[in-house]
Parts: structure tokens; C-alpha cells; sequence
């Protein structure tokens, strides 16, 4: 299969030396591609800014704003069987990008944010026959925050995470996951390696394509 895996956060400029992102570090994502990878899988890792280092034998692309990842997953997504959005892109970004350093000053700064367009549901009228999961980074109500993010992409699956578990979610080398399908079933996972999840979307993904693409 020819699989995208995209991982990391973006950075959404306020200046030339501020930005808004946050705090994923890429850890789950290239834990995605990296299974793939080993499983002799053709993978295409689209990442945001991370300090660690990108799986051999993966094709990578690396972006910086929410703009720049979705114009790499437009560009890439006819040409593979699946896609796995494990990135935290940004919801929000400054409404305006100030051209020079914004000055320290003594009151207070208001920063204007407008919605980030969102990249999974741009794909869900293009899908066609592809697998596409998407992760749900949750803080309350996982189940049905997942359930209503699922529906509103358009998902095939997705991996619902509370990021507010001490071992799960952002930054830490385990996952506590939730996998949650259009048709209502779900799978919760104990708590487990980040590299062992992968292994578990990387399986149902292989379960589940069309022949030609396996
Ligand atoms: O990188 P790590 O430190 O290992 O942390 C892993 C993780 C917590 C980042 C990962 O497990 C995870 O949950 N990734 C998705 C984070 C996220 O943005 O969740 P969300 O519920 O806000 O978004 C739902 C889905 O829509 C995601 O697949 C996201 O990639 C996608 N999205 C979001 C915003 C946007 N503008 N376009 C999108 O496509």
C-alpha cells in the first residue's frame, strides 16, 4: 500500500520570531509511518516542526503552517491507498501576520485568530475508494466527540485519545486509544507504546483495503 502519514504540530506565525502551535512532538504520527515502513509499505510522512528524527526509508516533507501540510496532503493524496492524519493541526492562526517584530509594551495585546480551514473534511468529497483515518484529541466526552468528528470527515476510522491522561495523548511515548468506526463499533486499547497503536491502525488498514492496493 501506499500510505500518508501526517505528525507534528504547525506553526501559525504572529511575527517573524512568534508563533502559535502546540504541543505534539510528532512522536505518534512517525511512530505510524515507522510500522508502516517496516511492514514494506511505500510511506509519505508530511510533518510539522518535531525534534525527532524521521523514520529511514520514508519519503518526508517537511511543513511548517497548517497552509503548508494542507497543500502537501492535496498533493499527495491521489497517489496513495490511505491516509493517516495523526497531526495536531492548528484550529486557529493569527488573523494577521505582522511583517516586523510586534514591540514589548507595558499594556496588554489582543490577537485576533480566524479558523484554520480543516484539512480532513476538504478530503472527504475526494476520498473515493482511500482509507482515511483521523485521530480525535480530546479533553471531555471522547467517545462522542470522536463519534461526531468521524461523521462530520467523513472518516473510515478514527483513534480517539483523552490528552489529558498523564500517559497519553501529547509528548509521552504511550497512547491510551479509543478506535471508533462509521458504523458505530468501537475498540477501546489498554495503555500501550505509541509504537504498538501504530501496529494497530497500521493491521486494520491492511484488513481493510480494496486488493488492489494491498
Ligand atoms: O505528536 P504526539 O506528541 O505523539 O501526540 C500525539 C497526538 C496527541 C498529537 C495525536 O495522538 C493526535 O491526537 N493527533 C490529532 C490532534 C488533533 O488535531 O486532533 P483534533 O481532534 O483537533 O482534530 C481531529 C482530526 O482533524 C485530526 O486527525 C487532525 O489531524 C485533523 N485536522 C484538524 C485541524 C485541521 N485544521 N485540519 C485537520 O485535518
Amino acid at each position: 500500500m501506499k500510505l500518508m502519514v501526517t505528525a507534528g504540530p504547525t506553526r501559525e506565525p504572529v511575527d517573524p520570531v512568534r508563533f502559535v502551535s502546540n504541543r505534539s512532538s510528532g512522536k505518534m504520527g512517525y511512530a505510524v509511518a515507522a510500522a508502516a515502513q517496516l511492514r514494506g509499505h511505500d510511506v509519505l510522512l508530511v510533518s510539522g516542526p518535531v525534534a525527532i528524527k524521521a523514520p529511514g526509508g520514508v519519503e518526508l516533507i517537511m511543513v511548517e503552517t497548517a497552509d503548508q501540510m494542507q497543500r502537501a496532503v492535496m498533493a499527495g493524496f491521489n497517489k496513495v491507498d490511505a491516509l493517516v492524519m495523526a497531526a495536531a493541526v492548528a484550529d486557529w492562526r493569527p488573523a494577521v501576520v505582522h511583517v516586523q517584530k510586534q514591540k514589548k509594551s507595558s499594556t496588554s495585546l489582543t490577537l485576533p485568530l480566524e479558523p484554520v480551514p480543516d484539512i480532513l473534511a476538504q478530503l472527504a468529497g475526494i476520498k473515493g475508494s482511500r482509507l482515511v483515518v483521523g485521530f480525535a484529541a480530546e479533553t471531555e466526552n471522547l467517545l462522542s466527540e470522536a463519534q461526531r468528528k468521524l461523521s462530520a470527515k467523513r472518516l473510515d476510522m478514527i483513534v480517539a485519545n483523552d490528552v489529558t491522561a498523564p500517559d497519553a495523548g501529547f509528548e509521552v511515548d504511550t497512547n491510551r486509544v479509543v478506535l471508533v468506526w462509521p458504523d458505530g463499533s468501537s475498540r477501546e486499547l489498554p495503555c500501550m507504546p505509541k509504537t504498538d497503536v501504530a501496529e494497530y491502525i497500521i493491521d486494520w488498514l491492511e484488513e481493510n483495503l480494496p486488493a488492489s492496493a494491498t
